[in-house]
């Protein structure tokens, strides 16, 4: 069966990193979009206190030209508002200018204890606020070197992903818990092994949308191995940590993008 073509996102996880000052970091990002290949998108995903800003600065760049850049978000509360304090929903990410927001991340797994349940209860947050979910699953070390990593991958996939998924609102990100900011990543065929699994899942539970949903790869992603990664079947796409916040990085991962 040929294998539509999907439109590869370079996405960029700022995680805890980032102060008003990083705005020239963003905006030299989009001066370098200008000259990224028009099939690719690129998402930034600063923290909170940021969107509002950056997307400020995206709307004013737009009036000089349509730009391949989308904001995003890291997490969000399952609700639309309420008594939760210091949480933030994805209604409001959205009308900070968001347009995509990440659930399920593994530090978000580690660090709030977050289940699949909840994670799934997340990604369906972000759908009710009209956003796009990026659902993060992935092995731990030990659960490698058990060889259990299709196991763990394929029950994050079951519990963490909503029914009503499609092509245009959910993205997968495989990010092996042992390659994030460690330097070490997985082999190309390891990449390729489990990327397929994540395809073969997703047609068997989505059907023709999951074929075309876009399947990133994280976790020490940096210029110099993009190109090898990104030209894994299956792979449509990245999910980067430490190197996205350096937009000379992230721009050179984008160009490393077929
Ligand atoms: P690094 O690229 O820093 O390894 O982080 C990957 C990641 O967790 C992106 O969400």
């Amino acid at each position: 069966m040929p294998v539509p073509a999907v439109r590869p996102l370079i996405a960029g996880n700022w995680k805890m990193n980032g102060l008003k000052a990083a705005a020239s970091e963003f905006d030299a990002m989009l001066e370098g979009a200008k000259k990224v290949s028009s099939g690719i998108d690129l998402l930034v995903c600063p923290p909170a206190t940021l969107i509002a800003a950056f997307a400020d600065r995206l709307a004013a760049a737009h009036e000089h030209g349509a730009m391949p850049v989308a904001i995003g978000a890291q997490d969000c509360h399952t609700n639309a508002s309420g008594a939760h304090t210091g949480d933030i929903s994805a209604e409001m990410l959205a009308d900070a200018g968001a347009r995509a927001i990440i659930v399920g991340h593994s530090e978000r797994r580690a660090d709030h204890g977050e289940t699949d349940a909840i994670v799934r209860t997340k990604a369906q947050a972000v759908w009710r606020a009209g956003l796009v979910a990026i659902v993060c699953v992935g092995e731990t070390q030990g659960e490698r070197n058990a060889g259990h990593t299709l196991d763990v991958v394929a029950g994050q996939l079951a519990g963490s992903l909503p029914d009503g998924a499609t092509a245009v609102n959910l993205v997968v990100a495989y990010e092996p818990v042992w390659a994030i900011g460690t330097g070490m990543t997985p082999t190309a065929a390891d990449v390729e092994e489990v990327h397929g699994f994540i395809r073969q899942t997703l047609t068997q539970r989505f059907n023709a949308e999951g074929e075309r949903m876009r399947l990133l790869y994280g976790g020490s992603v940096k210029p110099s191995n993009a190109s090898e990664l990104m030209a894994v079947p299956n792979v449509n796409g990245a999910l980067v940590g430490g190197a996205s916040l350096k937009a000379a990085d992230f721009l050179a991962i984008a160009a490393g993008c077929p």
